[in-house]
């Protein structure tokens, strides 16, 4: 049996570095994922004046307070990363100087206008040309309490999160959808006194945010290539201390009521976040109908779900995954691609799938456009079919996942 313990979670890990950054003091950070997006966010805070050392075991951050950030020379760069952008945009509107967001070609694409427009409804001074990037962020004064997300999005809902924490009242953020609640659990972690009832956060007046020292729980969603590869080969695979967070945990519940053997064995808790183990074993999938209240909570592992899917038996159907379109990909389209290319059918619509299994996966050389989740999906099909099949880039793994084929090959898969 393979046995694994994963970088951390990316969500948590760009938090992470957020509130130790506007902290008091010296935070001490392990397993923190470092990675093309999580570097971003790493790069931005320096970029205002905080100390960041990278180490071998631990991040240590050197914290100002909520207002000791320092108006960086440039505009900030949040490359690939749409968390960094949209989280920063709202933290930046309470801090004393003018900045402007600006990202990659790929992050260039991605809509901005749903944290820009909410921000603003809340007095925010949030302006752009378009609405992408770049975004324009100047001091602001909160002048509305009450603001609802509109999209399910734990961006949008954490970039209002932030701003919130500068305002002279408390503001409530409804959401129309529960979506991750990391921001959330941090807040709470880092003595906040937030108030949550049903799908609605209070957040008050911040203050001070004490500095900490934390352990970052394994990714879930990078878990999840893993979690396939257990569920389709022979390789009984063991994950340790990763997230158990319930609004992800939505790829894991999808996959055992498909028939999935994963055991999961909850040992800790970090950043008021549950950690355990999960061991996966060799299964027979039957297909599952997903409708669209459980789609937050597997968004970001509806590429890997769709090639598990093509090895159940019989129908899967997808509803409600509109947002998969203005991913770092168009992943409807992108997973589309990679079911032709791989010789399998799928049906694809505006906003969803449907895919009959059990398919033969072919050879083929696959478009990731990019997109990590689309190059890390193809690689696990490659070992699961034990065929040449080929992303036409890795590179882009980097961003979320920089140690997928050490780890691949930690649990015996040299066949790459
Ligand atoms: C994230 C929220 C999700 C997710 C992304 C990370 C976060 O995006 O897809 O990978 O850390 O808040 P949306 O907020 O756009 O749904």
């Amino acid at each position: 049996m393979g046995e694994l313990t994963l970088p951390g979670d990316k969500s948590i890990s760009h938090r992470a570095i957020i509130f130790a950054s506007i902290a008091n003091g010296k935070s001490i950070i392990r397993n923190l994922l470092i990675s093309g997006d999580t570097n971003a966010t790493i790069e931005a805070f320096r970029s205002m004046g905080i100390e960041i050392e990278i180490n071998n075991k631990e991040v240590v951050i050197y914290g100002k307070g909520l207002k000791g950030l320092s108006k960086p020379k440039e505009s900030i760069d949040c490359a690939n990363s749409g968390t960094t952008a949209r989280l920063l945009i709202g933290l930046l509107t309470g801090q004393g100087f003018d900045s402007t967001v600006v990202g990659s070609q790929q992050l260039n694409k991605r809509p901005m206008d749903r944290v820009s427009n909410p921000l603003k409804e809340i007095g925010c001074n949030v302006e752009s040309s378009s609405e992408r990037l770049p975004v324009f962020i100047k001091p602001s004064r909160i002048n509305k309490f009450v603001i609802n997300t509109n999209v399910a999005s734990a961006q949008v809902k954490s970039s209002l999160m932030l701003a919130s924490m500068y305002s002279e009242q408390p503001v409530v953020v409804v959401e129309n959808k529960a979506t991750r609640d990391h921001t959330e659990k941090i807040m709470s972690y880092l003595d906040i006194d937030l108030v949550r009832m049903g799908d609605t956060v209070s957040v008050p007046p911040v203050h001070n945010i004490p500095n900490f020292s934390e352990t970052v729980p394994a990714d879930i969603s990078s878990a999840a290539f893993l979690v396939a590869l257990g569920l389709l080969t022979d390789s009984s695979i063991n994950l340790k201390n990763v997230l158990i967070n319930e609004s992800r945990m939505g790829f894991v519940k999808a996959l055992v009521q498909m028939g999935a053997e994963i055991n999961i064995d909850i040992t800790s808790t970090h950043f008021g976040e549950q950690v355990g183990d999960l061991k996966i074993s060799k299964s027979s999938l039957i297909g599952l109908e997903l409708g669209e209240d459980n789609i937050p909570s597997i968004i970001d592992e509806l590429p890997i779900f769709a090639l598990v899917a093509s090895q159940a038996e019989g129908e899967t159907s997808v509803k409600g995954v509109g947002e998969l379109r203005v991913k770092e990909s168009d992943r409807l389209e992108a997973i589309s691609q990679l079911f032709t290319e791989l010789g399998m059918s799928i049906e694809i619509y505006e906003d969803g799938f449907k895919i009959i299994g059990p398919q033969e996966i072919k050879s083929g050389i696959v478009k990731t456009y990019g997109d990590h989740r689309i190059a890390m999906t193809a690689i696990i099909a490659a070992i699961v079919a034990n065929k040449e099949i080929k992303p036409d880039n890795i590179s882009c793994i980097e961003d979320s996942y920089p140690s997928f084929f050490n780890d691949l090959q930690s649990i015996g898969v040299d066949s790459l």
